[in-house]
């Protein structure tokens, strides 16, 4: 079985960004170790022209060879003129009003997406399913989730745009490991308690 993996960004105060989902408040504190940490042991959570841009085009996936996102996490890309934004991944994007797919390398899940995360999961591979996000697929897909990693910048929103958009249940995690870094981030990997 392979595992779902939500690789998130998110704020002292669970919030993965401000009231519209933007994180970028957060990108200044992935630098030195913390940015040296990600890119060696998750590079194809960076974007492709990320990679290129930083070199690292060439690496190899090592934990990752899919990748889930919701349409407006997505949005985000093709806002910039980017329609593959993981090129070097399959790439998935949940939508319901996206009926045809902007890239070739993008298959869009219209409709049971839980079933198809399930089919995903039961392939034969070695690596696993980063869900990238947002808020509103990572809590229809929260049931589903096998393993958290969560990137803990050191700052609070007040309020934003929270880890999960899901009504309240109670599910349990196991602390696996935990990194932390000189300048106040913190990630934390967790395993879904069975
Ligand atoms: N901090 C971080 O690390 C991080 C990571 C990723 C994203 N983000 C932020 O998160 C924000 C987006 O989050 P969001 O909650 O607004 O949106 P989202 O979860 O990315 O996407 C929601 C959309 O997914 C589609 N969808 C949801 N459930 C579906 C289902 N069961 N079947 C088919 N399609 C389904 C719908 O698209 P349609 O409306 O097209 O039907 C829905 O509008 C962005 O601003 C992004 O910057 C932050």
């Amino acid at each position: 079985m392979r595992k779902l993996t939500y690789f998130i960004a998110c704020s002292l105060d669970g919030f993965i960004g401000d009231p519209e989902g933007d994180g970028s408040s957060m990108y200044r504190f992935a630098v030195g170790d913390v940015f040296e940490y990600l890119t060696t042991e998750y590079p194809e959570t960076n974007p492709t022209h990320v990679r290129r841009a930083i070199g690292t085009d060439d690496v190899p996936n090592g934990k990752f060879d899919t990748i889930i996102q919701g349409r407006g996490s997505y949005d985000v890309a093709l806002k910039e003129g980017i329609t593959s934004p993981y090129a070097h991944l399959r790439e998935y994007v949940a939508s319901r009003s996206l009926k045809e797919s902007p890239d070739p390398n993008v298959e869009i899940i219209g409709d049971d997406l839980v079933a198809k995360v399930r089919e995903l999961k039961a392939e034969d591979g070695d690596l696993g399913i980063y869900l990238c996000g947002g808020s509103q697929i990572a809590g229809e897909l929260l049931d589903e989730i096998d393993e958290l990693v969560i990137k803990s910048y050191p700052i609070v929103f007040g309020t934003g745009m929270p880890m999960f958009g899901s009504d309240f249940a109670l599910t349990e995690f196991t602390l696996d490991e935990v990194r932390a870094f000189d300048n106040g981030v913190v990630v934390r990997t967790y395993s879904r308690k069975r």
